[in-house]
């Protein structure tokens, strides 16, 4: 089926369930204790439950089902990575780094509670995620197992999430050029949108040869998608977005919009989307839900 032929509905569609779907395997991971533990779990279950599009789990869960993987358990890789998103968002908007009162529509999570729990639901979550990876419940093959947490663990770390957030915090006194925001841009969000697509094929057993256009197609949306955030930091909608805008510039951030003015930023997110999307030649309709995500990305509002 061609890109165009796609039902808008069937994005949607795909949305809402994975989003019930992650919402329910977080209940089931976060039972609040009988002890003075509570006010930790009941902080995660308030920045984890509800809220996100959950485009990273949608990723994973719909790499997955190109190779067939049973849905639970790519539901729970997809936890696993959206549980490194939400604490990664918990630390983006605490006083020192964002300062963000808002988020998903609701206080930001030192705001409802505080920051020192702010703090600690951050760090319990990514280790909740290596705990689900780690969890023969998510697969009995160990190999597989230590393949989805390396990855994870990767993309997370200095080589992804937090090395471009400490690149994105220095933004301000750097003189960056395109090359290193596109490498900026790549660690912050590119990294965790990759790792989505590669846990998929993982789960999937598909050997690292045959993972390479999934990489590129993964590469090229990640790039897209942060374009996408900073268009929208622009001139979005605060209340669809739920979160506060129009901080980018105040705060010095170096971004591709910055760089080269909206117009250009946005005719570049189309184009990577549209070679996102010829990078799924291959794939029959079963990878439509992955072109119709592609498109997703720099067509949403919020
Ligand atoms: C926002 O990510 C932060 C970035 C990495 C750009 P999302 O837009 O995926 O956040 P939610 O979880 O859907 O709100
Ligand atoms: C955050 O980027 C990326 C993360 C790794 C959390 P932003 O700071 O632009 O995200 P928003 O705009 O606050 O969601
Ligand atoms: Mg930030
Ligand atoms: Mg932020
Ligand atoms: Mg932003």
């Amino acid at each position: 089926m061609a890109l165009e032929s796609v039902p808008s509905d069937t994005l949607g569609a795909g949305l809402k369930q994975v989003q019930a779907e992650i919402d329910s395997v977080f209940d089931a991971f976060l039972t609040v204790p009988d002890d003075s533990r509570a006010r930790l779990v009941e902080a995660m279950r308030y920045a984890a439950i509800g809220g996100g599009k959950r485009v990273r789990p949608l990723l994973l869960v719909s790499t997955a089902e190109l190779f067939g993987v049973d849905r639970t358990t790519a539901l729970r890789a997809g936890a696993a990575v959206e549980a490194i998103h939400v604490y990664s968002l918990i630390h983006d908007d605490l006083p020192c780094m964002d300062d963000d009162d808002m988020r998903h529509g609701k206080l930001t999570l030192h705001k409802a509670f505080d920051e020192a729990t702010a703090v600690l639901a951050g760090d319990s979550l990514h280790a909740l995620a290596f705990e689900i990876l780690s969890d023969t419940g998510t697969s009995s093959d160990p190999f597989t197992r230590a393949e989805l947490i390396a990855t994870l663990a990767t993309a997370s770390g200095k080589d992804g999430m937090a090395g471009g957030q400490i690149m994105d915090m220095v933004a301000e006194d750097a003189d960056y050029d395109l090359h290193t925001i596109t490498r900026l841009q790549q660690l912050k969000t590119g990294a965790l949108l990759a790792a989505s697509v590669e846990m998929g094929a993982i789960l999937g057993k598909v050997a690292p040869e045959g993972r390479a256009h999934l990489r590129a197609y993964a590469r090229d949306i990640g790039l897209a998608f942060q374009i996408a955030d900073d268009l929208l930091d622009l001139e979005g909608d605060e209340e669809k977005a739920g979160k506060a805008l129009r901080k980018d510039e105040g705060q010095g951030k170096a971004t591709f919009v910055s760089l080269m003015g909206a117009k250009k930023a946005r005719e570049q997110a189309h184009a990577l989307v549209d070679q996102a999307v010829a990078h799924l030649v291959s794939h029959g309709e079963e990878a439509d839900m992955l072109r119709a995500l592609a498109r997703f990305i720099v067509e949403r509002d919020r």
